[in-house]
């Protein structure tokens, strides 16, 4: 073979590979969205061949019609009480997994019965509706014959299960007291249907509610955190020892092999003094390679399907569990990519691909009036802007924390005037405002500009052209030889 001919499959190769199994997570809690065409294109060029999604939108899944992506499909906790009734449940399998079963249609591969309904936070409001609803959509998916490929399955917090404080090693796992039946009724269930349990486990949150916690254990590489030591097993990371501790808690029910999903596993990057680029990327260049490598866990090795937490960051999720909920994206907001990371987990640091053809309002920033006089409104002004736009950036520790008290406002209130799509209006705050066509952007912190509403033709007539021709030259490359 000719050496351009080796240069042309090695690049045919290198954009077909990556982590087996590698999934995301696509949430759609923002003030302004890609369409999702334009989503789909992201997932396809990055090579992401798994989505997990919260709901079963019909123009996400148009969107992802046809492009064999596997894709797990949600029914939002709130709707869970309703699948209590099996004719509403098979109405829903109907609608949203059966009709989009056909050639050219939507991969769906498991269904997600609510997402996280046992979290502590809840105070059981779920604890009666899920299983109930579990059972009626596996079953649903069973008689209309698809229950061999499609799974009902419960993505659930890590916080189902645990390890006693008088004994903290993965091996004590147990589910938690006041779910305990309820878990080993699940568990039975999903067995019985070959399901897998889901789960979703963030290092993140361990470091972000613990003082105490070793920063180094959040990690994959080691860093010199003491390893805990379970029965001769060394753990150095907590992903492993929270991993194994479910391991153990199936085991106590009697099902020690049922097999385990990553549902959601990430690190945010701003929000919070540990939410930084350098320490999501930290994570992820751990994460990747160990995912590629299929070592699994001391108690689970091999393959581990997993979903990335997020896709896109989200800027009208709620903040009740702290300001990097709206930071979790692999990309920000506008699809732009945050740091280079290799998602086929072979540390090559790629560039990731951005989102195609993205149209943003115009180059306009709403900025404090440096003429304003009276500011006694101002505190007032900056809180109204905050609650309806996202200030998170602003918070201690955060990309916009070092700005002085004028850049605050401004800060807040370009992001006030950005999502309201640059309405003048929005940028009046009693006169203490004023739009301006300078980028008012300072250090790390970015006044963004928000892109414009149905922005960004999917893959258009052109991209699909140069597409083509490069596998005509692949082609002709490869007959070189
Ligand atoms: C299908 O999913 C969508 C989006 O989650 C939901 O609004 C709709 O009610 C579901 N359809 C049925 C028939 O339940
Ligand atoms: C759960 O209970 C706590 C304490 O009683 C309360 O503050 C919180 O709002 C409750 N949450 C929900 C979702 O009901
Ligand atoms: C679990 O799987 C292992 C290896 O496949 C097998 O030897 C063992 O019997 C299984 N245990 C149960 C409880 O099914
Ligand atoms: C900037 O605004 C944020 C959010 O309103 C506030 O928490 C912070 O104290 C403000 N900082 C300054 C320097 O004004
Ligand atoms: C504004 O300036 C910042 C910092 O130089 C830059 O990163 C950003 O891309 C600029 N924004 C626009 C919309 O040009
Ligand atoms: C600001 O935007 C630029 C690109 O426009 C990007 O390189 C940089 O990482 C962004 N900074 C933050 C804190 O988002």
């Amino acid at each position: 073979m000719g050496d351009p001919a080796k240069w042309a499959l090695l690049l045919a190769l290198s954009i077909c590979t990556s982590v087996e199994g590698l999934g995301v997570n696509w949430g759609t809690m923002a003030s302004h969205k890609l369409p999702p065409k334009t989503v789909v294109q992201m997932l396809k060029d990055n090579g992401i061949q798994k989505v997990k999604l919260f709901d079963a939108e019909s123009s996400t899944m148009r969107a992802l019609a046809g492009t064999g992506i596997e894709v797990m499909v949600a029914i939002p906790n709130n709707e869970l009480a309703a699948m209590n009734s099996y004719q509403r449940a098979k109405h829903w399998v109907k609608k949203n997994v059966t009709d989009y079963n056909f050639k050219g249609g939507v991969n769906v591969k498991y269904v997600a019965v609510g997402n996280e309904p046992f979290l502590t936070s809840y105070n059981n409001t779920f604890d009666r509706v899920t299983f109930p609803a579990l059972q009626n959509i596996q079953n649903s998916l069973n008689e209309a014959g698809l229950g061999d490929s499609v799974k009902a399955t419960i993505p659930l917090n890590a916080d189902v299960y645990y390890s006693p404080p008088d004994n903290p090693v993965p091996s004590a796992g147990r589910f938690r007291k006041d779910i305990g039946g309820l878990m080993t009724q699940v568990v039975e269930f999903l067995a019985k249907n070959n399901a897998p349990f889901t789960v979703n486990i963030y290092p993140f949150l361990s470091l972000y509610g613990n003082d105490d916690f070793p920063l180094n254990y959040a990690f994959f590489d080691g860093g010199g955190a003491a390893p805990i030591v379970d029965n001769g097993v060394k753990y150095t990371n907590v992903f492993d020892a929270n991993f194994d501790t479910l391991i153990s808690a199936l085991k106590a029910v009697g099902y020690g092999n049922l097999t385990v999903v990553i549902g959601e596993v990430g690190w945010p990057t701003d929000g919070d003094i540990n939410g930084n680029v350098g320490n999501a990327y930290r994570f992820y260049d751990g994460l990747l390679p160990r995912l590629a490598s299929n070592v699994g866990t001391p108690l689970r090795p091999g393959y581990m399907e997993a979903y990335l937490f997020g896709l896109l960051d989200e800027d009208t999720k709620s903040v009740a569990p702290g300001n990097f909920e709206r930071h979790w994206g692999l990309f920000r907001y506008d699809g732009q990519p945050k740091f280079a990371i290799d998602l086929s987990g072979n540390q090559q640091n790629k560039l990731l691909v951005p989102a195609q053809n993205v149209e943003y309002l115009s180059q306009k920033w709403c900025t404090l009036d440096p003429n304003a006089k009276d500011v006694t409104k101002l505190a007032d002004s900056i809180k109204y802007a905050c609650t309806y736009a996202d200030c998170t950036a602003l918070g201690y520790g955060s990309s916009c924390n070092d700005l002085d008290p004028s850049g605050n406002a401004s800060y807040a209130f370009n992001m006030y005037f950005q999502t309201k799509n640059q309405d003048p209006v929005s940028c009046g705050f009693q006169g203490l405002a004023t739009v301006t066509n300078h980028n008012i952007s300072q250090g790390s912190c970015n006044f963004t500009i928000q892109i414009a509403a149905g922005s960004s033709v999917a893959l258009g007539a052109k991209s699909l052209l140069a597409f083509l021709q490069f596998v005509v030259a692949v082609a002709m490359l490869l007959s070189v030889t």
